[in-house]
């Protein structure tokens, strides 16, 4: 019955029957949400299977990776494969020129030496209770925000002490549905985590930026990793005496693949949608937010470029930063085209208009009416200082290497404030390492022609009343001038001013035109811009919670998941091409022979090692071999999202037949609207993985540590 009821719904709504119902992220503990789904999709588990409380399950095998990506175990001395984007910046912290691990690759070949990585953590989530009745206990809808947060909190505090756990465990309450529910997480993490292999940059950021978001792929985006743990297998810092972490659980490897239409479960910690969010909300974002960041991000980038064009050396030193910033923007661009393709706008009215019929059957269409009509005014009036927000955020800090380093004293005498001169003795240190950090890894050409690009952008993008007077009343070749002579742009000032004493710093400080604008603009977004986005999002985020919660009274039956948060979720879906374009399919899979055919000698995204080419020559495949190539990367519809990366991907059985890394462009508006027909989450085919840790990385002891079968399904 109600399969029925939620089939129909998703039917009416999208045309695509249960189909549409899968595409969602559930928490794992929801077994009665989706379990029937997967199982009438060819699931050979059971639901403990997945996940269990009580005992070793496949949430035991699934980590959370260094905070913002995902990783899965796979031995049973903790062995852990990720994305290579995900596991980059340990590699290259420990490349030297002699030892480019980044352009060679890397391979442990015993276990002494595996890498530590100072920092680095893993968190696994062991159960997870919903505790939404505990959370909202005492809370009412006449209440005002302030007070309905404070119950809130009283409540999240008596959960927190109410569940047991064991002493290195740690309990996390977190809101779904805009606070119409609440989940509680038991995490552990552990801190001793080593770098076991990597290949080279070659393959696994193969096709760079060009082939980034993009769709036929052929990437080797992965890299191995190891959890390590005390004599009695708990967490512990690193220590020479740490062990191999024995996991409760670890994923078995099958190389039989996955066939189109087979079923796929992704499962990780995807960070950010907003799939609730109504139609009025999603054309703002797309009309109105994202060109300014997308503009914005296109100056910059345009910037970097002419200079790496004709220096090698700049080049190097800003390639990471180039692809950060090009990352989202082309997200971003994708997304756009992506809801007009899907007609998201008008999908969403349409089910905002079943929304309300059916709430007018039990007396509510009025206060719908209502709350959606406020929504639209408080996003309406929110629309400036948003705007106002990004274009600080992208021009005054994420393109603009000057202004990070006046951020960084703007921390460091905010400290001093409270600390005075022992707190200065305190922190010169780590500030001066990290402003010559900043000088060692950028160029002032670059750095000075981006401030620029970035001046003209903060006096023309930003809306009426958010720049301070001294940025307005000054023209950008004024601005330009008054920096040129501040320690933020003139590495030999920076250790004159953080070698004197207390009283002179101050006064540098106050001298320094430069940092005196800098201030001004930093001060006007913590004292102006930021305040007040906040308070407007506070009353936009009770908005939502009475939005969402009408949805859900609207559809009583209907089964819904909620919005990533960057908690432990289960994503399913087939393995599926699409249409890209009128007149044009793409293939669910690629090869090694695509991966020849896109080989450019020198090239620098789409150059090969010449060990691959020449085991390409003799057809050297090995166990990894199919039809005389061996399979490279697939396509799924399964929805995901950025932290999604490193997610362990499984079969019906759930054993291990690929790795996430990314979706497509014409794809990526699913964190706001996820439409079928477009959305594919790409993934490295495990066969790829093991051909390149057998063949290349000659790693057999690391091969002989997985369990690895070979299952038709
Ligand atoms: N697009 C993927 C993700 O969002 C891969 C990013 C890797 N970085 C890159 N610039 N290629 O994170
Ligand atoms: N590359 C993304 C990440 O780093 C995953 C791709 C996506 O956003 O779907 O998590």
């Amino acid at each position: 019955m109600i399969k029925k009821t939620t089939a129909i719904f998703v039917f009416w709504l999208l045309g695509t029957g249960v189909y549409a119902q899968q595409i969602r992220m559930w928490v794992p503990s929801d077994t009665k949400d989706y379990y029937y789904l997967l199982q009438e999709s060819g699931a050979k588990m059971q639901a403990p299977d997945l996940y269990d409380p009580q005992k070793a399950s496949l949430n035991d095998a699934v980590v959370q990776f260094n905070g913002g990506c995902t990783a899965g175990l796979i031995s049973d001395k903790g062995l852990l494969l990720t994305n290579h984007h995900c596991g980059y910046g340990a590699i290259q912290s420990h490349s030297t020129l002699e030892h480019n691990y980044v352009k060679d690759g890397f391979w442990a070949q015993r276990l002494e030496d595996e890498l530590p990585n100072p920092g680095m953590y893993v968190t696994f989530v062991r159960a997870i209770y919903d505790v939404t009745g505990k959370a909202l206990r005492g809370v009412t809808d006449d209440m005002d925000e302030a007070s309905r947060q404070s119950q809130i909190d009283k409540n999240i505090n008596k959960i927190k002490r109410d569940i047991s756990i064991k002493p290195w465990q740690e309990i996390l309450v977190k809101p779904a549905f805009y606070g119409n529910k609440y989940y509680a997480y038991v995490t552990e993490t552990y801190k001793d985590v080593r770098l076991v292999g990597a290949p080279p940059s070659s393959i696994g950021k193969f096709g760079a930026d060009t082939d980034n978001w993009m769709w036929p792929r052929h990437s080797g985006d992965f890299s191995l990793f190891r959890i390590y743990a005390d004599r009695n297998n708990r967490p512990a810092e690193y220590s020479k005496d740490n062990v191999p972490y024995r996991p409760k659980k670890f994923f078995q490897v099958s190389t039989g693949g996955v066939a189109p239409r087979d079923l796929i479960i992704v499962y990780g910690f995807p960070g950010r949608t907003r799939e609730y969010l109504p139609a009025f909300r999603v054309r703002q974002i797309t009309e109105r937010i994202n060109p300014v960041r997308i503009g914005i991000r296109e100056k910059a980038l345009k910037v970097m470029e002419g200079f790496m064009r004709t220096n090698d050396t700049i080049k190097l030193k800003y390639t990471a930063q180039y692809a950060r910033i090009a990352n989202y923007w082309k997200k971003w661009k994708g997304e756009n085209l992506g809801i007009r393709r899907s007609a998201a706008l008008a999908n969403k009215e349409y089910w905002e208009q079943l929304t309300e019929k059916e709430l007018a059957k039990k007396d509510k269409a009025d206060e719908y009416r209502e709350v959606k009509t406020e929504l639209e005014n408080a996003f309406r009036d929110l629309e400036p200082v948003e705007i106002a927000r990004n274009v600080f955020i992208e021009a005054g800090y994420l393109n603009n290497p000057w202004m990070q380093r006046a951020f960084d004293v703007y921390e460091f005498e905010r400290n001093l404030q409270k600390g005075g001169a022992g707190a200065f003795s305190e922190g010169k240190e780590k500030l001066l390492s990290r402003l010559e950090t900043s000088f060692q890894k950028g160029d002032r050409r670059v750095n000075k022609a981006l401030f620029v690009a970035m001046t003209g952008v903060l006096k023309s993008e930003m809306p009426e009343g958010y720049l301070p007077a001294i940025w307005a009343n000054n023209s950008v070749d004024d601005i330009a001038k008054k920096w040129d002579g501040s320690f933020l742009t003139d590495e030999s000032k920076v250790k004159l001013l953080l070698e004197g004493d207390f009283e002179n710093f101050e006064k540098a400080l106050k001298n320094d035109s430069g940092y005196k604008m800098a201030r001004a603009l930093i001060d006007n977004f913590y004292g102006g811009i930021n305040p007040e986005y906040h308070q407007r999002m506070e009353q936009i985020q009770t908005l939502m919670q009475k939005y969402v919660r009408l949805q859900m009274q609207a559809f009583p039956r209907m089964h819904f998941a909620p919005d990533a948060n960057g908690t432990l979720r289960i994503s399913f879906g087939r393995v599926q091409g699409y249409e890209p374009r009128d007149g044009v399919y793409y293939e669910p899979y690629s090869t090694l022979d695509g991966v020849i055919e896109k080989y450019i000698p020198g090239d620098y995204e789409f150059d090969l090692p010449q060990e691959l080419l020449d085991i390409y020559q003799r057809k050297d495949f090995g166990k990894w071999e199919v039809n005389g190539t061996v399979p490279v990367n697939f396509l799924g519809t399964a929805h995901t999202t950025g932290g999604n990366s490193g997610s362990p991907v499984l079969n019906a059985r759930g054993e291990l037949v690929g790795l996430n890394f990314d979706r497509v462009w014409e794809g990526t508006m699913s964190d706001l609207y996820y439409d079928p027909a477009i959305c594919r989450n790409i993934m490295v085919d495990m066969r790829y993985i093991l051909f390149v840790v057998d063949k290349l990385g000659h790693a057999r002891r690391l091969l002989n540590e997985m369990i690895i079968e070979k299952h038709q399904q």
